[in-house]
């Protein structure tokens, strides 16, 4: 791996090989998500326990300080929006030139497995790499799960794991499902976990995020978990604590709560 490239990687991947992204990038297809209206706003307390950040380069240009960043995954695809025909019809929002421009660490892409945009949404991702290797830009896939899919099993994300990593993604972001050590088994690329919309129960997300880690992911990709919790420093740091110091899901529990309770 050249120099650029493995360093891009080192920025991103921590030392302990794991790593907590943190994903502000849902207004490209949902306009103004609930408690991402502003997102400087929610990113703020929540930067410090982040690795990295996934965003597009415009909340980025408008509202993350450059003087104070942590390394960035550029979302780079796009064009489509959750009330229009498709939201499988992404393409390509964003240049690796200005992915350089913007000192991005990494680029990332949605990849539409089993939708009418299959073909295209991978071509898009092997041409992203294309770019990206030439540049030593690590390209993150994304296996987004199209509206008409509800498939969130082990056979179908795996699948769309090693089709992403076959193509040349340097990392590859999905959802937990049941049987996760077959998704990450069949992946020879690291994975990370996404969270979805979010879930009632703090320690639901934490037992998947701890079973996940357990099963052979990297880290995770959590938006709508943290920034939708009536506590987000509290559930970073709860994540954090499963991923970078091997806690369990209960005891990260009991660090949300004593979190919580010093900041109501
Ligand atoms: C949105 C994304 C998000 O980065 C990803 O889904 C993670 O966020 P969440 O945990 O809220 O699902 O790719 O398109």
């Amino acid at each position: 791996m050249d120099w650029g490239m493995a360093n891009r990687m080192a920025q991103l991947i921590q030392a302990d090989g794991r790593c907590l992204f943190m994903p502000i990038d849902h207004g490209y297809f949902q306009g103004p998500t609930r408690k991402l209206e502003e997102p400087g706003k929610t990113l703020e307390p929540l930067l410090p326990y982040a690795d990295a950040v996934f965003v597009t380069r415009g909340v980025l240009r408008s509202s993350v300080n450059p003087g104070n960043a942590k390394p960035i995954i550029l979302r780079v695809s796009g064009g489509t929006s959750m009330v229009g025909a498709d939201l499988a019809a992404e393409g390509l929002t964003t240049s690796m030139e200005e992915a350089v421009r913007l000192n991005a660490s990494a680029v990332g892409i949605s990849v539409f497995v089993g939708t009418d945009y299959e073909r295209e949404s991978l071509l898009n991702l092997s041409k992203l790499v294309d770019e990206g290797e030439r540049y030593g830009i690590p390209v993150m896939a994304v296996t987004a799960v199209g509206r008409e899919l509800g498939k969130r099993d082990a056979r179908y994300l795996g699948l769309c794991c090693r089709i992403a990593a076959e193509l040349g993604a340097r990392v590859v972001k999905t959802y937990w499902c049941e049987d996760f050590d077959t998704v990450v088994h069949g992946c020879p690329v690291p994975v990370v976990m996404a969270g979805g919309p979010q879930v009632d129960s703090e320690l639901e997300v934490l037992k998947f995020v701890y079973d996940g880690m357990q099963k052979g992911a990297i880290g995770v990709n959590l938006g709508r978990n943290v920034w939708q919790n009536d506590h987000p420093v509290a559930m970073i740091r709860a994540l954090r604590y499963i991923v970078h110091e091997n806690g369990s899901a209960e005891e990260a529990h009991e660090l949300f709560q004593s979190v919580k309770a010093a900041k109501p």
